[in-house]
């Protein structure tokens, strides 16, 4: 399952995951900045946030209320697009997802 992440200078990387893996894990376990993930994927912080692709917004749905309580504590500006990507799971479905990264994250 290939995911790409577009830095917020605009530097893109493109990395082939585990299925099943979360969008956040993908990133952390192969040193993408600009996630940083600190609580591990339980949903108990905000540093990582992530803003979905445009064409992909709707195959990765929306957001839960207990993410949006979360993203509340968000470092950076928070959109209609704005996940935590340790919510978002790669499945077949979201091959070739495309993620946009926050200035930052702390
Ligand atoms: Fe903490 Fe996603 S890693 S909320």
């Amino acid at each position: 399952v290939k995911v790409t992440y577009v830095a917020h200078d605009g530097e893109s990387t493109t990395i082939d995951a585990e299925e099943g893996a979360s969008v956040m894990k993908t990133a952390v376990s192969n040193d993408v900045d600009g996630i940083v993930g600190e609580c591990g994927g339980s949903m108990m912080c905000a540093t990582c946030h992530c803003y979905v692709d445009e064409a992909w917004a709707d195959k990765v749905g929306t957001r839960s209320d207990d993410e949006d309580d979360m993203l509340e504590g968000a470092t950076s500006e928070v959109t209609d697009r704005s996940r935590l990507s340790c919510q978002i799971k790669l499945t077949p479905e979201l091959d070739g997802l495309v993620v946009h990264l926050p200035e930052d994250q702390i």
